[in-house]
Order: structure tokens, then sequence, then C-alpha cells
């Protein structure tokens, strides 16, 4: 079946809200392409200026992360409802520096699957081995266990409309993107994941993407892939060539 390309630019923790504006203006004009599902996933204090700088254009905005909790004594947090009220559609849920950095777990990010889709929110959910973990061969061991528990308690239908961003550990920010044949394979690998838990028909349907030093060079051949429905770009999508990923064809 033919799924729709969905790239996504993730903003990580870079433009002030001035800034954001600035770049979401320079942007619009070069990301337009009705094929395709564009998202900018940005800093939680750029999100509202965000959603009104895109308003009318094919620009989803989409957020970093979030909490699994509606409200409470939870200081810094970001609530499911809060990100509705403000226009978010989508959201990035256990990327790699989340799990690095801050700890999050596979048990976290599944607690926030659910509650995004109690909310209406498309969650994508990030996967991916170190590069310790490619060179011992246990890439797919750890990346089915990450999707196994990621997407646990998950209908059939909810899982088809999820997003998996498969990313590399060490092709992250490093200039060093994964091979198409690299990339496809894992990719290949974590559809046949979701056939073994759901079914053919929701592994048919569900997007993954690939993430990891992705430029307006590789974009092509890595979208080409048979099993790669479009990337989660970091670096290049704050600039503009951002568009000439968007416009890879
Ligand atoms: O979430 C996307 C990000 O991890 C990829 O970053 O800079 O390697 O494209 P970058």
């Amino acid at each position: 079946m033919a799924r729709k390309k969905i790239i996504a630019g993730n903003w990580k923790m870079n433009m002030t809200p001035s800034e954001a504006v600035k770049l979401v203006e320079t942007l619009k004009p070069l990301v337009k392409n009705d094929e395709v599902d564009v998202v900018f996933c940005v800093p939680a204090i750029d999100i509202v200026p965000v959603v009104e700088a895109a308003k009318g254009t094919n620009i989803q905005v989409g957020a970093e992360n979030m909490y699994f909790e509606e409200k409470g004594a939870y200081t810094g947090e970001i609530s499911p409802n809060m990100l509705v009220d403000a226009g978010v559609k989508y959201v990035v849920l256990g990327h790699s520096e989340r799990r690095g950095y801050f700890g999050e777990t596979d048990a976290d990010i599944n607690k926030k699957m659910h509650k995004a889709f109690e909310h209406g929110l498309t969650p994508i959910m990030c996967c991916g081995e170190s590069l310790e973990q490619r060179e011992q061969g246990v890439t797919m061991d750890f990346i089915r266990q990450q999707v196994k528990i990621g997407f646990q308690g998950l209908t059939a239908d909810q899982a088809k409309a999820a997003v998996i961003a498969y990313e590399p550990i060490w092709a992250i920010g490093t200039g060093k993107t994964a091979t198409t044949e690299q990339a496809q394979e894992v990719c290949s690998k974590i559809r046949e994941c979701i056939a073994e838990v759901y079914d053919d028909a929701t592994a048919a349907e569900i997007r993954i993407q690939y993430g990891g030093s992705v430029n307006s060079k590789t974009a092509a051949d890595l979208f080409a892939q048979a099993d790669i429905d479009g990337g989660l770009v970091g670096g290049a999508s704050l600039k503009e060539e951002f568009g000439q990923i968007v416009n890879y064809k």
C-alpha cells in the first residue's frame, strides 16, 4: 500500500521564539509539497508562535516531548492537553537524547504513547541502537524491545496511526548518515516486528521514518527505500536545506 511520506524537523533545543518565527517565514515557501506530511517539532516555548506563524500553510506542528499526566506537581513538564490546546498535532517520544540524558525508559514512553492517543496526538516514537550495540550485533534485539514495550497495550488502529522513527544513535548529529541498505534493513525488520505484535495489515500501514544526519544529498535515496516513509531531521531542519529535503523527489 502507498503510505504518505512524513518528513519532520526536530529542532531540539534551538531557536528562541523570535528566531523561530523568522525560520518559519523563511521555510514556508520552501517546504510546500502536498504529497508529504511536513511537521516542525519545536521546543515548548516556541509552539504558540510557530503554530500562529504556520497558520494557512502545509506545516503541522509537533512537540519534542510531553509528560504522561494531564496536570499536577510535575515542575517543568508539559501535558498532552496543553499541547492540544496550543494546536500541536504530533509529539516526538523517546528520542535517544531523552533516554540518554534524562533517563527515560521504555515503560515511560509506553505511558506517553497511551496518553498521546488519549488526547488525539500522533506520536513519533524514536528507537535506535548505539554504535557499541551495532558492533556487538544486537541492534535488532535492542530495537525490538523498544518497539514491543513502547507499543504495549496499544490497539492495532492506534499502531497504524503511529509513526516510528529509527534513529541509530551513532548517526545522530555526527554527519555520518546510515547507508540506505542499513536504514532499509532495520526499518523493514521494525515493520516485521509490528506484524508479529499485530498483523500484516497494521505493519503495512504504520509509517517508519529514518533519522540521523539526513541531508539534501541523502534524502532521496533514503526515502525511496521500500520501508522508509520519510525522515526525522535534526540539524538540516534549521536551514533552508530542509526545503530540499521535503522536496526530495
Ligand atoms: O530527531 C532527529 C535527530 O535525532 C537527528 O539529528 O542532526 O543527525 O539530523 P541530525
